[in-house]
């Protein structure tokens, strides 16, 4: 995925045909900016290279759960995977069909089993025994068969950033790889659960595709033997995880790293089985930017800060997992650079976005914040009581508000205080 949607036109960086001085001015910041083409191009990436093949596509909703983007993949085809009952009912909203649905994560209420079996989902992605009895439970109270996988954790080393590898032992998800085939046994003996897959997902971020290689292998010998026991495989769900470039890495391209795993299910005979894929941040990361605007200069002894106006909580990622994004000028100026902190109005020392960035700026100053359309808006808050920022998606020369800023008012609208 390139950042082709976001680029400079006559000294001015465009969203597709559009300004992003114009936006600002008229929706405000801090402001995300989605692109309508961005998002297809890199669905239609993993969609292009399934074709043909018994896979498809569950787009991981936590990445970006706004509707708006939801209903750009739901035209384009694409099924979801979600962990909770809020992102199952968004899917539905935004026109998913919640037969294109997996639902995986560590926590599952009966509640969100129920409202899932109740829509009817594809499958559930199961991670522990004490689940596996809980939604035998459940399906049975609802008189239904739940569709099954269990989430086996492979132990292999995805080699991202500890937050977000998954897949390894100390991990608090999925199934242990030695455990897993009596969890299988387990899960075949319960009368309301229907085992239909196997799944895993080993981390996020991830810029090779060796350790998907070795966690495939380790999942198809598991297959073998849960076979061997009588239940069947339908399908193979090989998680989320691919990486995209905020800086310099180099990720896999999207369509190398779909035939990769596909050619190596088939090579070791398992072709017969559908394949799933749930890319969350691969799909959305780079469709989108984060606009905000210089508040003020402030140099120092030791650092110059530029204070802008987001902060940690419209984009959580620096300060939770010290991740970089790339800041860059709206208008670039030709003057002199200097190296900047760019931090937001949050009263905390980790509220920054950005680390020794040389930029020539002054106050006023439009900046995009690139690689902000995954984990970016979902993962907002309203600390500090600041109203979480607006979204719009372009779409050629189209902008649609997709979603109003909030309202300080808003923010306490459920609270109340005590009658005396
Ligand atoms: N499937 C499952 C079961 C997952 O847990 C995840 C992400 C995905 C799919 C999608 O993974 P992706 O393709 O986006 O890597 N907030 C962190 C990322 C957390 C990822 C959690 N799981 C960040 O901002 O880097």
């Amino acid at each position: 995925m390139s950042h082709s949607a976001f680029a400079y036109v006559d000294g001015v960086l465009h969203a597709e045909g559009v300004s992003a001085v114009t936006l600002a001015e008229r929706f405000g910041t801090p402001l995300f900016v989605y692109s309508r083409a961005a998002l297809t191009e890199a669905y239609q990436a993993y969609a292009k290279a399934c074709e043909g093949h018994r896979a498809c596509v569950h787009v991981a909703v936590k990445a970006n759960g706004n509707l708006a983007v939801l209903n750009v993949f739901a035209r384009l085809g694409a099924g979801f995977d979600i962990v909770s009952g809020g992102e199952l009912a968004r899917v539905l909203a935004a026109g998913g069909q919640a037969k294109d649905i997996v639902f995986s994560g560590v926590g599952k209420s009966e509640d969100e089993m129920r409202q899932a079996l109740d829509a009817g989902v594809k499958c559930f992605n199961v991670e522990s025994i004490a689940e596996l009895d809980r939604l035998n439970a459940v399906a049975g109270q609802r008189g239904k068969k739940a569709p099954i996988s269990l989430r086996v954790n492979p132990d292999v080393d995805p080699k991202t950033h500890p937050y977000i590898s998954t897949g390894l032992k100390a991990n608090k998800f999925g199934v242990a790889f030695d455990e897993a085939r009596s969890a299988y046994r387990a899960a075949a003996a319960l009368e309301h659960l229907e085992v239909v897959g196997i799944d895993c997902h080993i981390g996020s971020q991830i810029t090779e595709i060796a350790p998907y290689i070795d966690a495939l292998d380790k999942l198809l010998d598991l297959v073998t033997q849960i076979e061997a026991d009588g239940a069947r495989i339908r399908h193979i769900d090989v998680g989320g995880g691919l990486g995209i470039t905020y800086s310099t890495e180099t990720p896999p391209e999207t369509g190398l790293f779909v035939r990769t795993l596909l050619a190596r299910i088939e090579a070791r005979g398992h072709g017969h089985r559908e394949v799933f894929f749930e890319p969350g941040r691969s799909v959305t990361g780079n469709a989108g930017i984060l606009l905000t605007r210089v508040e003020f200069l402030k140099p120092g002894a030791e650092k110059n800060f530029a204070i802008v106006d987001a902060a940690m909580n419209d984009l959580a990622r620096p300060a939770m997992y010290q991740a970089y994004h790339a800041i860059d000028p709206v208008v670039p100026r030709q003057d002199a650079p200097h190296v900047y902190d760019v931090v937001g109005p949050v009263c905390e020392s980790g509220d920054w976005l950005g680390r020794e960035r040389a930029l020539a700026i002054e106050p006023g100053d439009l900046l995009a914040i690139r690689s902000a359309g995954a984990y970016s808006f979902a993962m907002s808050s309203n600390y500090n009581t600041r109203p979480r920022a607006a979204e719009v998606m372009v779409d050629g020369g189209e902008v649609h508000l997709v979603r109003a800023r909030e309202t300080v008012p808003e923010l306490f609208a459920g609270e109340s205080i005590l009658p005396r």
